[in-house]
């Protein structure tokens, strides 16, 4: 028995061993397929994990396909020009099916991509090299293609997002609220599919960008890449063309003449300018191209439609990348902080209190460190996870990185050489951490005390903004400056509230919201699911039966009659759910109408673009 199983074994901790293991089976098969001989290697380093899925994402192609019966077809016809290592099917958001292959070798994918042809029929478009594809159905003589009968789709829409009603009739099977954290866990977070997509169409851009600049390399970051993104989350990239030693070599005597761009203070704003406009014209699958320049941090945002993917991508910022290099090393430090994560994001999304766009509320990222925060804090007696400043003083000459604007990102990088009794300590199960990490926060003093992951306790506020969250690598942020009064006042009701309604839900019968389940449904559908539910069963009434009148006698009946004989409710519950549900459907239509104005600039020439008219696919 290896050495880690024992001792494993003797910490009572064989449970979280597997449980630990999984996540990265989802995330990186062949990096966490180990061998009992080679468990002294108990973490996989982000700098590991990045070159496996670089690699991967060079030896791979995704081809649009009619529908995934077209496998057998597609496997047949590849394999006459290269060894396949698996096929993984998904949709995009206009449900149009993809197969993404991946290859043996990067040298059997170019034979593949040299097989490729364009598209005749279209004269205004040019043709593009890229690793998206898509497979036209078979002109002229039939040709036999064998597909063995061992090989079939790894995944089959792989990036599925489940259905609500689904996972809420999962969680209500549940036993306890640690299984319910665990389930939403398995069933929504970021998976194999969507990371290897994730690196495709950083791969992609490399590609077009390579053409224009020496040396350019894209890499994914934030959640994409941080083990705390759920499926379908956006896609965050950095663009960096750092050069190699070789490249700056004295010796050589053969230099290239260069251009210097004029633009002043900025030179990379007017560079990702043309970025936009690549990304408009030179760059498939991509979409309403937006272009935020003169933000801290100048960004591009665009939909990659072929991946089903949201994008925004910047320059230079690889603190971003080193960010997230942290977060992914605390995550992997115990398997119950990104279950615990992932349910704090959900309840926070659920609760209104981060949202899809950047204003005066919380988003993920700070949510996130306070999570990692609280447990530094030792809940159940000991510390779940360690403060960041035991990575950095644990960190060697090859931890060493200084990102731009010399901004320090030293810290350890290899989770291997940290003392296991710096980590994992609490025995406490995720049900316990979450109404702790609630209770937690309803008691902290946000007036006086700064969060800081590297302290790993809280600190002295350093200025009077409502929340702040230090920022880890450039500790002079507060990475939650955004954050309003009146934002952060919410965030301490809600906290309050969840604490309460967990620790309610903890006493006498499971009601139809227990535990995890009202944590995440969301406030504006609350009171309308509340008031459609029957009785105190999860099963709802479906809204065609309160209106299709079937009987004489329904027509003479009202809505809240039939609403109130359906669901087996009172008169005063039935009138306020409708009262609730009016309200927010009043907030939810006053914010459609403020989307409705939202006009992305250029849309119509990406679109035009992209939306090539093709001959039949299979
Ligand atoms: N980041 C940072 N400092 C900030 C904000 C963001 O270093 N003040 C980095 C973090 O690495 C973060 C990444 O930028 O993970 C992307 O930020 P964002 O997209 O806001 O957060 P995500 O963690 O990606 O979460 P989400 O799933 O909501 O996109
Ligand atoms: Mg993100």
């Amino acid at each position: 028995m290896s050495l880690l199983f024992k001792n494993l074994l003797k910490r009572g901790k064989i449970n979280y061993f597997r449980t630990f293991l999984r996540p990265s089976i989802t995330h990186c098969k062949c990096l966490s397929v180990r061998k009992f001989s080679d468990s002294r290697k108990k973490f996989v380093s982000f700098d590991e994990i990045q070159a496996q899925r670089r690699d991967e994402a060079r030896r791979s192609l995704v081809v649009q396909v009619n529908s995934e019966s077209s496998f057998s077809e597609l496997y047949g016809y590849c394999s006459q020009y290269a060894s396949i290592n698996g096929i993984h099917h998904y949709k995009n958001f206009a449900e149009e099916h993809f197969m993404l292959i991946e290859f043996s070798s990067e040298d059997c994918m170019k034979d593949v991509l040299r097989s490729c042809c364009s598209h005749q029929k279209e004269h205004e478009v040019m043709a593009l090299p890229s690793p998206f594809l898509w497979f036209r159905a078979r002109s002229g003589k039939k040709m036999k293609l064998t597909v063995p009968s061992d090989k079939s789709l790894v995944v089959k829409n792989g990036n599925e997002v489940i259905n609500e009603d689904k996972l809420r009739a999962e969680l209500m099977t549940c036993s306890s609220v640690s299984e319910q954290i665990q389930l939403l866990y398995d069933r929504t977070v970021l998976n194999d599919i969507g990371v290897r997509l994730r690196y495709m169409v950083a791969r992609q851009l490399e590609v077009v960008f390579n053409s224009l600049y020496s040396n350019i390399v894209v890499l994914p970051f934030g959640s994409s890449v941080n083990g705390f993104g759920r499926i379908g989350c956006d896609l965050d990239l950095v663009l960096t063309n750092e050069l190699t030693e070789e490249m700056l070599d004295p010796g050589k005597r053969l230099v290239y003449q260069e251009k210097k761009c004029s633009s002043g203070v900025r030179p990379w704003q007017r560079h990702l300018e043309l970025v936009a406009e690549l990304l408009e014209l030179r760059v498939a699958g991509a979409a309403r191209v937006q272009r935020i320049l003169h933000a801290r941090v100048p960004i591009v945002k665009c939909a990659h439609e072929l991946a089903g993917l949201d994008c925004d991508l910047c320059y230079g910022n690889l603190s971003g990348v080193h960010m997230s290099c942290l977060l992914r090393a605390l995550g992997a430090l115990d398997a119950r902080a990104r279950p615990l994560a992932l349910a704090v994001r959900r309840w926070a999304a659920a609760a209104r209190l981060t949202a899809p766009t950047p204003g005066r509320c919380v988003t993920n990222f700070p949510l996130t460190l306070m999570v990692l925060f609280f447990l530094q804090q030792r809940p159940g007696g000991g510390a779940v996870l360690p403060p960041v400043s035991a990575l950095i003083s644990r960190a060697g000459k090859e931890d060493i990185r200084i990102a731009e604007d010399n901004v320090n990102c030293t810290f350890l990088r290899d989770m291997n050489k940290l003392p296991p009794e710096c980590y994992g300590q609490s025995q406490a199960d995720l049900g316990t951490l979450l109404l702790q990490f609630f209770e937690f926060y309803a008691q902290f003093d946000f007036s006086e005390k700064a969060i800081s992951v590297i302290e790993g306790k809280p600190i002295r506020k350093p200025n009077s903004l409502p929340l702040y969250i230090v920022n880890p690598l450039e500790t002079a942020l507060n990475v939650s400056r955004n954050v309003s009064y009146e934002e952060c006042e919410r965030l301490k009701t809600e906290v309050r509230n969840a604490a309460w309604q967990l620790e309610a839900g903890l006493e006498g019968e499971k009601s139809d919201d227990w535990g995890l389940i009202g944590l995440l449904e969301n406030k504006a559908s609350r009171g309308l699911k509340r008031l459609l539910r029957v009785g105190n069963s999860h099963r709802l009434v479906s809204v065609k039966d309160l209106f299709n009148d079937n009987g004489e006698s329904d027509q003479e009946e009202g809505f809240k009659s039939k609403l109130q004989r359906l669901t087996k409710k009172t008169d005063s519950d039935v009138e306020n759910g409708v009262n609730e549900m009016k309200a927010s459907l009043e907030k939810d239509s006053s914010k459609i109408n403020k989307n409705k104005k939202v006009n992305f600039k250029n849309s119509q020439v990406a679109s035009e673009v992209f939306r090539i008219r093709r001959n039949k696919m299979i």
